[in-house]
């Protein structure tokens, strides 16, 4: 003799596989399997039945359950290709097809991605930190007095908030060394901010690289040895490199860096390129007390620094007549660099 709930089941079967749209299956879930449904009700039944039913019964409820549940879902999956193949048919695969521009890499990226290659073969690994900055991070950890220039509002865009946006890159060198003791080997790419009116060689948003190395006995001889390098793989060997005294509050002797090289156009002339220096005792102070701890003791600990403006170099290197094409977005000037 067949149990009712076989029968049930039967009849659901015949329905759901005979469903002819999405609704019908919907309302036969719901005639089964909802809360007051035939199959659910049976739940409710189980409680009345005497104890050696209670297993048999309890077990084919749960299959008639899983029969009836897959059915439902076989069907539902049906409709849905069905709806898919419906949607397909409609599209002419023989049109010709929508074609995708292709973009090339800015010659800022160029420059800035072939800089980090030979820097990575050095061993540096890159550091980042907010364009946003406070004044401590840009100025005061780096040795620069309140009545230096560089502060004064005609330079340095100040939020209202008093934040102003960072203008150099030596910021992230404070940054890294709070976060990390030494020793320290890391490049930070990124943009800087000045208050410089708009022509066609200065631009208040340009772009540099930052270089910091620390470790024990560190000297100006390795500075010069490791910018040679980087200049000789960047420019080609003929690249002469030349160091000429400077000042920055932050390093201590401060060089700033000249390069000479027949792929540079203007062949023989010297072009400034970059600050340097031995990293000042004070920087170390600062970070240490930020820290609250003497990590970067500076007995023990030296280290060198460099600023590397990327724009004036990648102008000079793809003979770019104006700063302002940088940011211009002109696809006719972008296209050039593919
Ligand atoms: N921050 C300097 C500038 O923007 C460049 C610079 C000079 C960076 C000396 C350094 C450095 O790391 O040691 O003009």
């Amino acid at each position: 003799m067949t149990h009712p709930l076989e029968q049930i089941r039967d009849e659901a079967l015949r329905e759901i596989e005979s469903a002819p749209d999405e609704q019908s299956l919907e309302a036969a879930r719901v005639k089964y399997l909802g809360r007051s449904g035939s199959i659910s009700s049976w739940g409710e039944q189980m409680k009345t039945l005497p104890k050696e039913e209670k297993p048999v019964v309890g077990k084919l409820l749960n299959e008639v359950r899983t029969a009836v549940t897959a059915a439902i879902e076989t069907r539902g999956q049906q409709f849905q290709s069905q709806k898919e193949s419906g949607a397909l048919a409609k599209i002419d695969i023989s049109l010709p097809g929508t074609p995708h521009e292709l973009g090339t890499l800015h010659p800022l990226t160029q420059m800035w991605e072939r800089s980090i290659e030979i820097f990575r073969r050095m061993g540096f690994s890159l550091a980042d930190g907010p364009d946003i900055e406070d004044e401590w991070h840009c100025f005061d950890a780096l040795n620069t007095p309140a009545e230096h220039p560089a502060r004064n509002e005609q330079d340095t865009f100040y939020l209202p908030d008093g934040r102003l946006l960072r203008t150099h890159t030596s910021t992230v060198q404070i940054r890294t060394m709070q976060a990390a003791p030494p020793p320290i080997r890391v490049i930070a790419p990124g943009a800087a901010y000045r208050r410089d009116e708009l022509d066609a060689t200065h631009s208040p948003q340009f772009h540099q690289i930052e270089w910091l190395y620390v470790d024990e006995n560190v000297s100006v001889a390795d500075l010069k040895g490791a910018l040679e390098f980087f200049m000789h793989e960047l420019f080609g060997p003929g690249t002469a490199v030349q160091f000429r005294p400077h000042y920055f509050p932050f390093t201590e002797p401060s060089l700033e860096v000249y390069v000479k090289s027949k792929v540079l156009k203007g062949g023989e002339r010297w072009i400034e390129v970059a600050g340097s220096g031995v990293v000042h005792p004070a920087v170390f102070e600062a970070v240490n007390k930020a820290r609250g701890d003497n990590a970067y003791d500076p007995e023990k600990w030296s280290g060198y620094a460099f600023g590397l403006g990327m724009d004036r170099l990648a102008m000079i290197l793809f003979d770019i007549p104006d700063i302002r094409f940088f940011v211009q977005n002109d696809l006719r000037f972008l296209r050039q660099f593919a």
